[in-house]
């Protein structure tokens, strides 16, 4: 058996670990002989000295043994998935999902839920009637067969010693290092089973990843994790300087998603849907154009049996805060950003998002974002409707979102939504 302090003081000076002494550790720490101090001192470690390829795939595929593996080879479809790293206002999956379904793939979409402001798939999900976010192993593989796409809950039994590291990264400022981001994200995704993965890295203002090049080594270490582990992976890079679309909060983003697969909604929403769902269909070598299924209606009847299977009602009229307010431009101009950041943390001020993980969020809370980064504006202009359900919230999400726009007094040019592929073009 190791001794943790030497494994600690190893990495401290940076050196490379056995892979034993990496399973070794891991294992100890799940089995209770390894220390929470002392895995915080490793955590540290790695922190300030990385992981090589080999350590990381060691780490990975400890992480991946410490619980279950869905088995869903045998469908009658191939599986991919997408993962978001999370960004303002994205609500991507509730719609790429079902198309991808509707388009020949099986979506195998284990999804979490949304801390700080950035929000999540099932507080969004979870603003509709009667849906139901817990599915068994056999209920995922049921509805997979039978309507193609799954957006639920993951269960504990996916890399459960995850969740203890996610909590002690948390503690120790340790989150933001990129094996240690990748080996969590990789090790849930490729125990989920999927056999293809699409990664969607979000880089800007509004994102975990502020910065282009480290955004781009984080995609490139999980590609090369997924490939290592048998999962077809490609990962992109897209701008969350600004949000996605209009709509921000949880009811108010299952409408635009639904806007989006009736055929409307937001250029962004859409653009960044069909570049998603062409890059999972090509891993799946399913050869059809996705335009067609979201335009004939075929991704919205997926969407629909989706939500029924799981409870809930398609059809239902979905929560609206009681309190609004129009912020309006103080200022003629314009627009230089509407920062994510700020409309963000406006939105989880209002009651959409949550700051600990045991909080409940609101359904009917959020903000539409009414205009534009390169739009002039007028003085006294509407810029954002904003929704709560009591006065106080309210009051809290207008006075951050006052500062949410910028102006500047020359034309703007556009950025591009897609920064970078990794895995296909490179
Ligand atoms: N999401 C995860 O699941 N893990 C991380 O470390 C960061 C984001």
């Amino acid at each position: 058996m190791i001794s943790a302090p030497e494994v600690i003081a190893r990495k401290r000076d940076g050196e490379e670990l056995a892979p034993d002494e990496v399973r070794d550790v891991l294992q100890g720490y799940q089995e209770g002989r390894v220390a929470e101090e002392q895995m915080s001192a490793l955590l540290m470690a790695v922190f300030f000295r990385g992981l090589s390829d080999l350590e990381l795939r060691t780490w990975t595929d400890t992480m991946i043994a410490s619980g279950e593996r869905l088995a869903l080879s045998g469908l009658s479809r191939p599986t991919v998935d997408k993962h978001s790293t999370g960004g303002v206002g994205d609500k991507i999956s509730l719609i790429l999902a079902p198309l991808v379904a509707a388009c020949g793939a099986a979506v195998p979409q284990l999804s979490g839920r949304g801390l700080g402001h950035t929000g999540g798939t099932l507080d969004k999900l979870e603003s509709i009637p009667g849906w139901r976010a817990h599915l068994s192993n056999s209920e995922i593989r049921d509805q997979l067969e039978s309507v193609g796409a799954v957006i639920c809950a993951a269960g504990s039994g996916l890399a459960p010693i995850d969740r203890r590291l996610y909590a002690l990264r948390d503690v120790t400022s340790t989150v933001e290092s990129i094996p240690l981001i990748s080996s969590s994200i990789m090790s849930k995704k490729i125990a989920e089973g999927t056999e293809a993965l699409v990664l969607d890295v979000k880089v800007g203002r509004g994102a975990f990843m502020k910065d282009h090049a480290r955004a781009l080594t984080l995609a490139r270490t999980m590609v090369r994790l997924g490939d290592d582990h048998g999962v077809r992976t490609r990962a992109q890079l897209t701008d969350m300087d600004e949000p996605l679309g209009r709509a921000i909060g949880n009811a108010i983003e299952v409408e635009e998603s639904l806007a989006v697969l009736d055929g409307g909604g937001p250029s962004d929403v859409r653009e960044l849907t069909l570049i998603l769902a062409r890059h999972m269909l090509e891993l799946v070598e399913l050869d059809v154009d996705p335009a067609q299924y979201l335009d004939d209606g075929s991704a919205r009847r997926v969407y629909d049996d989706m939500i029924r299977a799981q409870g809930g009602d398609p059809d239902a009229e979905l929560a609206r805060g009681s309190h609004h307010q129009t912020v309006t431009s103080a200022h003629a101009g314009y627009i230089s950003t509407v920062d994510a950041l700020s409309v963000g943390v406006a939105a989880w001020r209002l009651g959409a998002g949550r700051a600990r993980k045991e909080d409940p969020v609101s359904a009917g809370a959020g903000v539409e974002v009414l205009v534009r980064r390169g739009q002039a504006v007028e003085v006294g202009q509407p810029l954002f409707e904003v929704y709560a359900d009591d006065a106080e919230h309210l009051a809290l999400g207008v006075e951050t979102l006052r500062h949410a726009v910028n102006l500047t007094d020359d034309v703007v040019v556009e950025r591009p939504l897609i920064l970078d592929v990794v895995g296909a073009t490179e």
